[in-house]
């Protein structure tokens, strides 16, 4: 295996969104980890209207174009980071929306997480580790949390993400982590030992 393609989800998409600066940081931090290629999954490029299929796409594969397009980018990928904010205590719809129009795409491949907000988004990233487990993904423990003091400091540009070290070492935590499970996963994947069970 060479590189390991990680796609990095921007959950949020309305405009002025604040998900750009904890994902630009990010990118940067991937820069330090040399096994990784990242790529932007940015929910803008893919408008999908509310969930309106026939079938499940654990069965069928979605009809609808933008979602067809984010299913084939999705299956490209040995792992995921969703960055991610909190609405109401939970995931953004948007992001929902999404992972309802995809699944084999996902099974087997690891999840990371960075949030942001109150607590660090942890409310919204706990409802979306269980997402995650019916998804077939493998979610992960080491995720980063930019809480509110960081993030009104950052919002407000009194200050940026880099001058939080603890920060900068939750990202090394959890890109190591990432790393290991892709990998891992990548070649369990590839071993032809293992199949996927259907969805039951
Ligand atoms: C509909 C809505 C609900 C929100 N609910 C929460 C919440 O439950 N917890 C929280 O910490 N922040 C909440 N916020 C504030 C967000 O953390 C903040 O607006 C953040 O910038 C949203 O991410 P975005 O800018 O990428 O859209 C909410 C914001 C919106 C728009």
């Amino acid at each position: 295996m060479s590189q390991i393609r990680i796609g990095i989800v921007i959950s949020t998409t309305r405009e002025n969104r604040f998900a750009d600066k904890p994902t630009q940081w990010l990118l940067k931090q991937i820069e330090n980890h040399p096994e990784l290629s990242a790529e932007l999954l940015d929910l803008r490029a893919f408008p999908m209207p509310f969930f309106d299929e026939q079938t499940a796409p654990a069965y069928a594969p979605p009809r609808c174009e933008a979602a067809r397009r984010w299913a084939a980018r999705i299956a490209k990928m040995d792992g995921f980071i969703f960055v991610t904010a909190e609405y109401n205590r939970s995931i953004p719809a948007v992001l929902k929306n999404a992972l309802d129009y995809a699944y084999q795409e996902f099974n087997r491949k690891p999840a990371a997480f960075l949030g942001y907000g109150g607590v660090g988004a942890a409310r919204a990233i706990e409802q979306l580790r269980l997402i995650c487990i019916e998804l077939q993904l493998a979610p992960l423990r080491n995720a980063v949390h930019i809480a509110m003091e960081q993030y009104l400091a950052v919002l407000n540009a009194e200050r940026q993400i880099e001058d939080f070290h603890f920060l900068n070492t939750s990202a090394l935590s959890m890109l190591r982590d990432l790393s290991w499970w892709a990998r891992a996963l990548h070649v369990a994947r590839n071993d032809g030992a293992t199949s996927v069970p259907d969805a039951g």
